[in-house]
């Protein structure tokens, strides 16, 4: 189980990808195009809202609990920094850190469909924090050509 979470967690990766991408194609062209706003525009931010908090779940989970990387599973020589230590400091800070920024953006810009403000400023809301959410995301992936933290680019690969 402990390995499906994480293949699942590394696959979602490409899904949230992809449909923030879509989400921000979406509000790009709302806003230029002075679109009115539709729901197939608030069902492509939804399903970007709920694949990161899927994400989410997964990651919190591997983060407290996993089997690798779980802190309150681990126990760490005396005098460990994490801070000190690029591996831990990634998983264990940097990465939950970045990614949790980048979900509050993406709900954030999801809570713009519901905001009694015109069309034009809900698309433009939510494109801007769906870009800085993107920027948060592919800061934060460990990316293969990262060194010491690379994971691969698919499960199992
Ligand atoms: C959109 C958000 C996120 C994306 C795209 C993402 C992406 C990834 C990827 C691609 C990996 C490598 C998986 C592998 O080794 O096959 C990973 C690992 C990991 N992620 Fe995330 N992540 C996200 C959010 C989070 C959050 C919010 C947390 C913690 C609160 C988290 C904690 C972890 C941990 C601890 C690992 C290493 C797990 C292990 O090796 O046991 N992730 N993440």
């Amino acid at each position: 189980m402990e390995q499906g979470l994480l293949d699942l967690h590394n696959l979602l990766r490409w899904i949230v990808l992809f449909l923030l991408i879509y989400s921000i194609a979406r509000s790009y062209a709302g806003w230029k195009q002075k679109k009115a706003f539709l729901n197939r525009d608030r069902k492509a931010w939804l399903f970007t809202l709920i694949s990161a908090h899927i994400t989410l779940l997964i990651g919190l989970y591997q983060w407290l609990w996993g089997k690798h990387l779980g802190m309150l599973r681990t126990t760490l020589p005396p005098g460990f920094s994490i801070m000190k230590d690029k591996f831990y400091r990634f998983f264990w800070v940097e990465h939950p850190t970045f990614m949790i920024l980048a979900i509050i953006m993406i709900t954030l810009a999801y809570g713009s469909a519901k905001k009694p403000i015109a069309d034009d400023a809900k698309y433009k809301r939510a494109l801007w924090l769906f870009i800085v959410a993107l920027l948060f995301i592919l800061v934060a992936v460990p990316w293969p050509f990262r060194n010491i933290i690379g994971r691969p680019w698919l499960p199992g690969t």
